[in-house]
């Protein structure tokens, strides 16, 4: 038995090889293998898996191990807008960086071009990682670019990070689950494409005893705090604006669901920012403990 490379066209796969001239001693290289082996340019370019890696909410220090060996062992590093600038400055000056930074509005590339240059960047034989904030895989997309991997025959790998979720409510003094209070926590996203409104099951998610995380829910927050309330959620709950979370401009607000809105917008707030609606928001008073003073 030897291995032989095939070649499916987009990458190259080691198999187990049945060798006529296995045990002849006639040969120091088996014929197989070299009518076998790939062509000259896949040999020069091999591909290495695209490591899709989750950087976290912001705080360096909340970068898995893995995530921070890889950022020294890649050639190249596709990053996002929420990738915090005291991670970016652990990367190697002699590793190259793409910013594919999006805004929720204002793509500053679409998510096709990212996935093609994922892809593109692999087929040149270097190596690539895809760095975005917090988990790749919650609200980050990564299930798409790693569909679109798969389907160009591209290997890859999943680095999960600290969902912001996890991350700020933990910086907030925030347990998203808490006997008593809360047996259970959501994750929704509260963005929508264009103008088109949000389709959440309000009725299941106006529910006092489970937490409920907004992701990108700025733009909304009007319609979310509205039929969070027509639905029966108590306007008085507990709500949290998590902003800039885990970073050195932390910003916190404690309010209701019914002054949601108005938090909102006399603080003026700007930057990645969650909303944490339920009983638990209240431990913050008791629980805080990064520094800054919740407000409200
Ligand atoms: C496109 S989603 C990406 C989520 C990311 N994959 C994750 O797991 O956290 C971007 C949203 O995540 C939230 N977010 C990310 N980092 C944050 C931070 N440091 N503080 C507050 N919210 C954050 C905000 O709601 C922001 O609009």
């Amino acid at each position: 038995m030897s291995a032989v490379f095939v070649s499916t066209g987009q990458s190259l796969s080691l198999v187990d090889h049945v060798c006529p001239c296995a045990g002849s001693g006639l040969t120091l290289v088996c014929p197989c293998l070299i009518r076998d082996k790939p062509p000259m340019d896949e040999l020069k370019n091999p591909i290495h898996p695209v490591m899709l890696v989750g950087a976290g909410p912001g705080d360096p220090e909340l970068l898995t191990m893995k995530a921070h060996r890889l950022l020294s062992e890649v050639d190249v590093i596709v990053y996002d807008r929420l990738v915090a600038k005291e991670i970016l400055a652990l990367i190697p000056k002699e590793v190259e960086r793409v910013f594919a930074g999006k805004r929720a509005s204002n793509h500053y590339m679409a998510q096709d071009d990212i996935n093609a240059l994922l892809a593109d960047l692999a087929r040149t034989g270097k190596r690539v990682m895809r760095l975005k904030g917090g988990d790749p895989f919650v609200f980050g997309r990564g299930g798409e670019e790693a569909l679109h991997l798969v389907q160009q025959g591209i290997p890859f790998e999943v680095v999960p990070g600290i969902t912001s979720s996890a991350g700020c409510a933990a910086y907030a003094g925030i347990p998203l689950t808490h006997r008593g209070m809360a047996h259970g926590v959501r994750f929704v996203t509260g963005h929508t494409k264009g103008d088109e409104p949000l389709d959440l099951d309000w009725r299941s998610l106006a529910d006092p005893n489970t937490t409920l995380v907004v992701y990108m829910g700025m733009t909304n927050v009007d319609e979310i705090a509205a039929k969070l309330i027509e639905h029966g959620l108590d306007p008085a709950t507990p709500a949290g604006v998590l902003n800039m979370g885990t970073r050195p401009n932390q910003k916190t607000l404690i309010t209701t669901l019914a002054d949601l809105p108005n938090a909102v917008h006399d603080e003026a707030i700007k930057g990645a920012t969650l909303f944490v609606i339920g009983r638990v928001v209240s431990l913050a008073k008791d629980l805080s403990w990064f520094g800054e003073i919740p407000q409200g």
